[in-house]
């Protein structure tokens, strides 16, 4: 359950993360009533600046479009329980002054109980151990329990990620630490569980005997324009494929847990990655956008070293060596500056449509990554029909949650034919009224709380590893050449190669595309 006096600390209060997604989702437990009562937040960075500017900052991602009364003086309450210190990430004083203006803030607002701290280092790789060093040192609290919640990068590939978990380790026990994957936070992501193991229907149909194959995709309108920097050096697939997509596979495809319990489920989720052998490079595509639509290139961008071959869309193919799995192609697929939205329209006024409602709803979002799990059924046994279009069970993480399966009905009418349909479950209709959580509210939520179900455990960022450390030093020249990407043009739907690629793993398209 939830700890009471409790202080947040979020280092790196002053850089991006921090401002887009720690402060608002903490601001968003705050106004829903979930927070610990009498909790502090106290940001911490190098930057000098007044506790005027830092709320400035850390408010200026919170939503409040309608001027909601209520909402802005919550926004002002939140003020008045989040302050702000500078200093070093690598400095021992820093840290003591940390530490001193915790202890004063703790006997103003904690006097006489227990001191319960959680640290969220929203940082830079490079200061992530040492951060993590001296708090342990410095700002550990000795009458509570102290967490620890760190993010991505885990290292760049399978050594330097277990030379980070080592360094940290010295520091922080697994049961204080808490690795984001904020995926993992997403209410559809957080569905698959209840959908695979809550549906007989599902259930019984969800093996290689059933499904042809499988795609978990990731397309993002924008390119890496002010990132450039970090992007190179990482690439699409260390920012997208190896956490956020293989969490969202090895969830699809775990067996079932003995229980909700967070060690229950992450086994699983560890043995069935531990079956997943390294991707070859023939199950690769790779690709790099261009300038088209009057957006630059990914080399057009100043931060990006010209003649970088670093790719900005990969599709990988992973096989699952298992009774249930052998066989099935699963297709993780990735791109930034691509967009599924061009060839979608309002449907004509007046005319039948197939495509479900909730395709059209996601032309209303174009700015925000579109990601979707698409699990495609075998052909149902020729004979009776011809050229009958596959089921398909979709799960829309985002934008606009929604799960959809097409089927195949009797076209309405005097005559005999089947016609591709779907039953559609898209929660802004189903569920109205019920505001969906953000990511990192629930995941700060858990925390908070000590439940590490939806966190990364140590041997599982392992496993999750070794899939993809051969390619990634293929891609990165360590044995070789460095493979070309294709180009595409921004804001495409990716290279045109990807027909080709899907179609060579059984990918059939159904009759409205
Ligand atoms: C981050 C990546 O982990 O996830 C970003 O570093 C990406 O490049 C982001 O934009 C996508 O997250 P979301 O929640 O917007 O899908």
């Amino acid at each position: 359950e939830l700890k009471e006096n409790t202080v947040i600390v979020v280092f790196g209060a002053s850089g991006d993360l921090a401002k887009k997604k720690t402060f608002p989702a903490l601001f968003g437990l705050y106004r829903d009533g979930f927070l610990p009562t009498d909790v502090r937040i106290v940001g911490y960075a190098r930057t000098k600046m007044d506790e005027a500017e830092f709320h400035k900052r850390t408010t200026s991602y919170i939503k409040n479009p309608d001027n909601n009364e209520e909402i802005a003086q919550k926004i002002e309450t939140f003020k008045q329980i989040s302050s702000y210190v500078s200093g070093g990430y690598e400095d021992d004083p820093s840290f003591q002054n940390l530490e001193t203006y915790l202890r004063d803030l703790e006997a103003k607002t904690h006097k006489g109980k227990e001191h319960n701290r959680l640290f969220y280092l929203a940082l830079p790789p490079s200061v992530f151990t040492p951060v993590a060093a001296h708090v342990r040192k410095n700002c550990y609290s000795a009458d509570g329990v102290n967490r620890i919640i760190v993010e991505k990068p885990f290292g760049k590939d399978t050594e330097s990620c277990r030379e980070l978990l080592t360094a940290l380790k010295e520091h922080w026990s697994e049961d204080e630490t808490f690795r984001i994957d904020h995926y993992l936070g997403k209410e559809m992501v957080k569905n698959m569980l209840v959908l695979r193991f809550a549906n007989i229907a599902l259930n019984a149909a969800w093996d290689k005997n059933s499904i042809s194959n499988v795609q978990i995709t990731f397309k993002e309108p924008f390119g890496t324009e002010g990132r450039g920097g970090y992007f190179d050096e990482f690439g699409i697939i260390r920012d997208i494929l190896q956490n956020h997509l293989l969490q969202v596979l090895s969830i699809l495809t775990m067996e079932r847990p003995v229980s909700f319990a967070a060690e229950d489920i992450r086994d699983e989720k560890v043995k069935v990655l531990r079956a997943i052998p390294p991707i070859e490079r023939s199950d690769t595509l790779l690709g790099q956008y261009v300038s088209a639509n009057g957006k630059p290139g990914y080399l057009d961008d100043d931060t990006v070293p010209k003649n970088s071959v670093c790719p900005t869309y990969a599709a990988t193919t992973l096989w699952i060596n298992n009774p249930r799995w052998e066989g099935v192609p699963f297709i993780l697929k990735a791109g930034k500056g691509t967009s599924s939205f061009l060839s979608i329209r309002f449907p004509p006024l007046l005319q039948p449509t197939t495509l479900p409602i909730s395709h059209y709803s996601s032309t209303l979002a174009l700015n925000e990554a579109k990601v979707e799990v698409r699990i495609q059924f075998k052909d149902v046994t020729q004979g009776i029909f011809k050229d009958i279009s596959r089921n398909e069970f979709v799960i829309r993480i985002q934008p606009s949650e929604a799960v959809y399966l097409k089927l195949n009905t009797k076209a309405p009418g005097l005559y005999t034919r089947a016609l591709p349909t779907e039953m559609d479950l898209t929660y802004k209709r189903r569920f109205s009224e019920t505001k969906i959580p953000e990511a990192y509210e629930s995941l700060i939520l858990d925390a908070l709380k000590g439940d590490h179900s939806n966190f990364v455990r140590d041997d599982e960022l392992d496993v999750a590893w070794k899939i993809f450390t051969p390619i990634l030093h293929w891609i990165e020249g360590q044995d070789g050449p460095r493979p070309k990407p294709v180009s595409y043009p921004y804001g495409s739907r990716g290279p045109k190669e990807l027909e080709a690629f899907i179609t060579k793993y059984g990918f059939k398209r159904t009759q409205e595309g």
